[in-house]
């Protein structure tokens, strides 16, 4: 099909979507921004139903249809999907269900933890909810099915980086480097050697950070499984993917054009986003737009309802 001109044009301007279960996403996003300065984002964190990890897969997939329809409303000229779990129910039917192109956050770690890895042993953490998905034990098979992975589930760091997030001013890696109020304690170090001893034990050589919020802790978790153990996040990598994909299609904003800023939505309260955001992002978000709930539930149509049916098909049977 002929797509006219006009629109290829509106393309470049358009905004990158991006959400989130809530603030995590803000790690991959601060990537995007610094790889691509031109482009501006439209960020939604839906807070209001943080944390996505411990839900079943067919709830968070429903979230990623909302959330996505109510993106291709904005409109946006490509979507990320910044958050692992989320990522790990929803991508597949995204992909299909959105005419943009949706890029999820599990294969671009996938893929930086294959390029890392010397030994091929390569651990996994994230939360329940992507680790019992099987989805980076694909993704690293797919690329390289001589590599081994070994995953954790590590419920409990996403409750650690909440908790820091609501303490102390300034960065949040400022904030962990510095008083450290979290990670000192013994209680951190008991928790995090429980999740990450096994691992070190099986000869990793390369830890996949599989969930958004955990680069925020990344000098804590560094300090547990040891120096020799290399720490991947996929923010990097996705900015990487976001940049080419843009690009093959000619649809990256023009350079040192002013733009549009970039705007926060949070179906939870604005005003705390605003003050917890601006310590993950490094920089101060304000004018934080919230999203309400029934808004977002009622985006989908019957017929994309109807597509969950289908995906629920290939969720892993569990216990
Ligand atoms: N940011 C989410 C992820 O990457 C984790 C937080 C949550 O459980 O919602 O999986």
């Amino acid at each position: 099909m002929m797509v006219p001109s006009a629109i290829l044009t509106v393309m470049e301007t358009l905004p990158i979507g991006i959400f989130d279960s809530g603030l995590g996403g803000l790690t991959v996003a601060r990537e995007i921004a610094r790889t691509l300065p031109d482009e501006h984002i439209v960020y939604l964190g839906d807070t209001a139903r943080c944390p996505y990890g411990p839900r079943d897969l067919a709830e968070v997939r429903r979230f990623v249809l909302e959330i996505g329809t109510w993106l291709e409303q904005v409109p946006v000229k490509l979507m990320v999907i910044a958050c692992n779990t989320a990522t790990a129910a929803g991508l597949a039917l995204a992909q299909e269900t959105f005419d943009v192109p949706v890029i999820g956050v599990v294969e671009p770690g996938a893929r930086a933890a294959v390029r890392a890895t010397v030994n091929r042993s390569v651990g996994v953490i994230g939360t329940v909810g992507t680790i019992e998905s099987g989805a980076y034990s694909r993704a690293v098979r797919a690329l390289d099915a001589g590599v081994t992975v070994f995953s954790v589930a590590t419920p409990k760091f996403v409750d650690v980086v909440e908790a820091g997030l609501r303490m102390g001013p300034g960065t949040f890696e400022e904030w962990a480097a510095e008083s450290s109020e979290v990670f000192i304690r013994p209680a951190f170090h008991e928790m995090a050697r429980g999740y990450l001893d096994p691992l070190k034990r099986s000869g990793i050589d390369t830890l996949v950070l599989g969930c958004t919020h955990f680069p925020l802790m990344q000098a804590a978790i560094q300090q547990v499984v040891g120096s020799r153990v290399r720490l991947i996040s996929s923010a990097e990598e996705t900015a990487r993917e976001v940049a080419e994909t843009l690009q093959s299609r000619g649809h990256l904003a023009d350079p040192g054009t002013t733009g549009s800023p970039n705007r926060f939505f949070t179906t939870g309260d604005p005003a705390e986003f605003a003050r917890l955001g601006s310590r993950v992002l490094r920089e101060r978000i304000s004018g934080v737009e919230q999203v309400s709930l029934d808004e977002l539930t009622a985006l989908p149509s019957a017929e994309r309802l109807a597509l969950l049916d289908d995906h629920r098909m290939e969720d892993p049977v569990c216990g």
